[in-house]
């Protein structure tokens, strides 16, 4: 059976890349895709190409992952062939409603199965937002993402890095 797990992974996390790397062990296949809608292309901290770069890099070592991208409703990407089920994190309760609704209106829609992993408690309280906030204030996020993503945040606020590591902290 393969799986699609759906995203905006900007960028992907150490909580996504658990739950992708344990589904990787249950599936024959995996496949990452960033849901991208043009509508909210300028919300996103990197760009569609930058967050498949970012994946790519951290899912290389996955033999049976691979990275792809939509834009438009998941069950039509999942309609295409072979796409199996689709594979949702949980990683506390405050997550479950916002999926359940989504699990229930797929499957209404699409007649598409969710299968949900449980983030491991490690990741629960990491997400791509806070990633990011963390990381505009030159903050090491460095255990909470892989190292494609740290890189890339590190480029992106290279100068709030730089301001960090040399003190420069503002008072206000
Ligand atoms: O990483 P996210 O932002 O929690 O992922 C949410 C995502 C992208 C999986 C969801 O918004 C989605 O499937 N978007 C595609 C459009 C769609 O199918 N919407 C109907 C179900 S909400």
């Amino acid at each position: 059976m393969n799986a699609v797990f759906p995203g905006s992974f900007d960028p992907v996390t150490s909580g996504h890349m658990d739950v992708l790397t344990r589904a990787s062990r249950i599936f024959e296949h995996v496949t990452v895709t960033v849901m991208h809608n043009a509508r909210k292309q300028g919300r996103h901290l990197f760009d569609l190409d930058e967050r498949l770069g970012i994946l790519r890099g951290a899912t290389a070592h996955l033999g049976n992952v691979s990275v792809d991208s939509f834009g438009g409703l998941l069950v039509d990407y999942m309609a295409q062939q072979q796409k199996g089920i689709i594979i949702r994190g949980l990683r506390a309760v405050s997550d479950y409603e916002y999926e359940l609704q989504i699990a229930h209106l797929n499957r209404q829609i699409g007649e598409v199965e969710t299968v949900f992993i449980m983030a491991a408690t490690r990741w629960s309280f990491v997400s791509s937002s806070m990633v990011r906030e963390i990381a505009s204030y030159g903050g090491d996020v460095s255990e909470m993402v892989p190292r494609a993503s740290a890189e890339a945040l590190r480029l992106k606020f290279d100068a709030a890095y730089a301001e960090r590591a040399a003190g420069h902290l503002e008072r206000r």
